[in-house]
């Protein structure tokens, strides 16, 4: 069942009680032609993690996926979900929790002083298109918002467990506000990305397809990739070939 969620959002706005995932809803939506909208859920019961794995969505967090129809290219899409990454730690840090970037795109609180961190949000970005042309982008959030982190994998912590619970209608708001506001503004996404990244001058290890880098994380490209320096010099990953990054 589909209601109105009454909120100012940049976007149409579909909202669900409880639905398998919003980024599933979403691209059924984009193979009916749809565009600006973001789709809403209380509870989802099969949400989705980055590569594979499933995401634990129960009612009172903040699941939302944006469908948009943007003119850009496919290696600009990173972009869209860096935006996403900034939209929701501004958001999170204007709740009072001290939100920072994991790159590629998780929102982690950190703990203590050697690069741990508690995760609290994250991003799956989903698309089709042509090689020089994206036709639809869903960018899938997920943001512990009023939930118990004893109820969530290890290693998760909640807005509640933060700071307490928030508004959920204007704390959505807000996320939606910020990200149309980066999505528009393509070129002002890495250096606000910058501003809140907690990889940054840490040394790192990073497990891909193609073997592990390890090396000192220097700076963000402007299309979102990763530069490592290295023993055997500058390495650049995308996000795509990340399969985990940790601090060493
Ligand atoms: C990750 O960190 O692995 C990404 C998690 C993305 C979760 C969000 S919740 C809203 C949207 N719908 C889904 O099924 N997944 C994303």
């Amino acid at each position: 069942p589909t209601v109105e969620y009454g909120l100012e959002a940049p976007f149409s706005v579909e909202y669900h009680d409880s639905v398998g995932s919003t980024n599933a809803r979403a691209r059924e939506l984009a193979t009916e032609g749809a565009a600006d909208v973001a789709v809403l859920a209380d509870e989802q019961t099969g949400g989705r993690g980055r590569l594979e794995r499933a995401w634990s969505a129960p009612s009172g967090g903040v699941w939302v996926s944006v469908l948009t129809r943007p003119e850009i290219t496919p290696a600009q899409a990173p972009l869209y979900t860096l935006a996403a990454s900034v939209a929701m730690a501004r958001a999170i840090r204007e709740a009072g929790v001290d939100a920072r970037i994991k790159w590629p795109n998780d929102v982690v609180i950190p703990v203590g002083e050697d690069g741990d961190y508690r995760k609290i949000a994250g991003i799956l970005t989903e698309m089709e298109g042509e090689t020089d042309r994206v036709e639809w982008i869903a960018v899938g959030m997920g943001i512990n918002a009023n939930i118990d982190a004893e109820s969530l994998p290890e290693g998760a912590t909640t807005i509640r467990d933060e700071a307490g619970d928030v508004d959920r209608r204007l704390f959505v708001q807000r996320v939606l506000e910020e990200f149309d506001a980066y999505r528009n503004d393509l070129e002002s996404v890495v250096p606000a990305w910058r501003d809140l990244a907690l990889t940054l001058g840490q040394r790192v290890r990073i497990d891909r397809a193609a073997g592990d880098i390890v090396g000192e994380a220097v700076d963000v490209t402007a299309s979102g990739a990763l530069v490592i320096d290295t023993d055997e010099g500058e390495q650049i990953v995308s996000a795509g070939d990340c399969e985990h990054l940790r601090p060493v």
